[in-house]
């Protein structure tokens, strides 16, 4: 009898393991991409496009050219949110576009991309095999959280010269009261694997990073008050905010990781449309995006993107660009 309900436990575990589907360990160098990192290396932030498929999709395309062509990025990233009511024809369209610069590009996740015709699993797939100028990662089956967990190493001289980690912010959270959901304990996990890896890999040095991502931290809120005076040291060094920001209830402790791990000193989200401030806080800079279309809500004067530029000494710099569609021309 006993035998019998060790077997039962047994077979139940392996179902619900296979059905969970998140429960191979990869090696850390699997979710690592390679990129040349060139002097003054221009990394365009492009977010919360929202496109559906009932918009004029040609006229999203023609205003992101302004940014893109004054950008001239070397990598352009969407921090998610891209889509909103989509098809695949819709998502092959944006992607189709992206690819259209010959520059690499890459994505991540908000939490209105589950709002489409397609699941996060098909477009995260799709972005894997897209090939050509895209670099993303989605590792089929791993025990990380998410779907777009990875890493791009900028490569100097056979060394990682600077690293773009990206990471799953996820959807929405239904267990109790509903909200955004949050950073996952295996992502954070992943997260202090990544950096201890690249450190390995660079002879006992931290990498300098910078990480990408959709829904603002908890510490969102708690930099913007201390840099109203100064507290603590932290700095607005740009921009405004004219909406609550609206992180998780959740605090699962990315930042504190961050802060521990001192390997990300930049970190850029979208997910609140009319914010575009920019905060350092115990060392780590909070980056809103600029929202780059005028789906859902927006505001006319903060549309565009933002390009950062890392510089051999690893010092950033940023250059916001901001358009309206007036600009778009027709003829
Ligand atoms: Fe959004």
């Amino acid at each position: 009898m006993k035998r019998k309900i060790s077997a039962l436990l047994v077979s139940s575990f392996l179902l619900l393991s296979a059905c969970n589907g998140q429960n191979k360990t990869y090696d850390s160098s699997d979710y690592i991409l390679e990129l040349p990192y060139q002097e003054n290396f221009r990394v365009l932030q492009l977010t919360d496009l929202h496109i559906a498929d009932k918009d004029n999709q040609d006229l999203h395309f023609d205003f992101m050219d302004i940014t893109i062509n004054e950008s001239r990025p070397d990598l352009i990233v969407v921090t998610g949110d891209v889509f909103t009511f989509a098809s695949k024809g819709t998502a092959r369209r944006l992607c189709n576009y992206l690819d259209s610069y010959d520059v690499p590009w890459t994505v991540v996740f908000g939490n209105h991309d589950e709002q489409c015709l397609f699941s996060i699993e098909w477009f995260s797939n799709y972005l894997t095999n897209y090939g050509s100028n895209c670099i993303f990662k989605d590792l089929p089956n791993d025990d990380v959280y998410g779907n777009c967990n990875f890493v791009i190493n900028l490569m100097k001289n056979n060394t990682i010269h600077e690293q773009i980690i990206l990471m799953d912010t996820n959807r929405y959270n239904y267990n109790g009261v509903f909200g955004y959901d949050h950073v996952k304990q295996s992502q954070i996990a992943w997260y202090e694997k990544m950096v201890n890896y690249s450190t390995s890999q660079n002879g006992g040095v931290i990498v300098p990073s910078t990480l990408y991502y959709h829904i603002p931290l908890p510490e969102i809120n708690e930099a913007w008050e201390k840099a109203q005076t100064g507290q603590d040291g932290a700095t607005l060094d740009y921009g405004e905010k004219r909406e609550k920001s609206y992180p998780p209830a959740y605090n699962s402790g990315l930042f504190d990781k961050i802060v521990e791990l001192g390997s990300t000193r930049a970190m850029f989200f979208g997910h609140d449309h009319l914010n575009n401030f920019r905060i350092t806080y115990k060392g780590v800079t909070f980056g809103y995006g600029i929202k780059s279309t005028d789906r859902i809500y927006y505001a006319e004067d903060l549309m565009g993107g933002r390009t950062m530029i890392i510089h051999d000494d690893h010092s950033l710099t940023y250059e916001e660009h901001y358009h309206t569609y007036d600009e778009v021309n027709y003829d």
